[in-house]
């Protein structure tokens, strides 16, 4: 079975099997999601925001253990062991090169606004 895949904040829809995890998911459309540990659940990098958890997986013993029961409450998982079993919702964290990089632009921005 195929479910459909929404990446926020783009809002790029992509398609995947069932039991794919999102991780993967995301490798095969193209979205890219941090990862240091080849998804061992070792890194944290693949930190993701569910919007809808209920079309995912339960979360992994090595979630529960790294994340913790108030992080995995509100909805974030590690990519590479959550996996989609229905159409789904995943928002991406921006990176700390993002952040960096709009937090560069911005301070720009108030140098020429002055
Ligand atoms: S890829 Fe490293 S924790 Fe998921």
């Amino acid at each position: 079975m195929n479910v459909r895949m929404t990446w926020l904040p783009s809002g790029v829809v992509t398609r995947t099997r069932a039991q794919t995890t999102v991780l993967v998911a995301a490798r095969q459309g193209r979205i890219v999601i941090p990862s240091r540990c080849a998804g061992k659940a070792s890194c944290l990098l693949c930190l993701v925001d569910a919007c809808t958890p209920e079309t995912l997986t339960d979360p992994t013993p090595a979630e529960h253990r790294l994340l913790g029961d108030a992080v995995l409450a509100q909805g974030r998982r590690l990519a590479c062991q959550a996996r989609v079993i229905a159409d789904t919702t995943i928002a991406l964290r921006p990176s700390r090169l993002h952040e960096t990089i709009a937090r560069l632009l911005q301070r720009r921005s108030d140098v020429h606004d002055d």
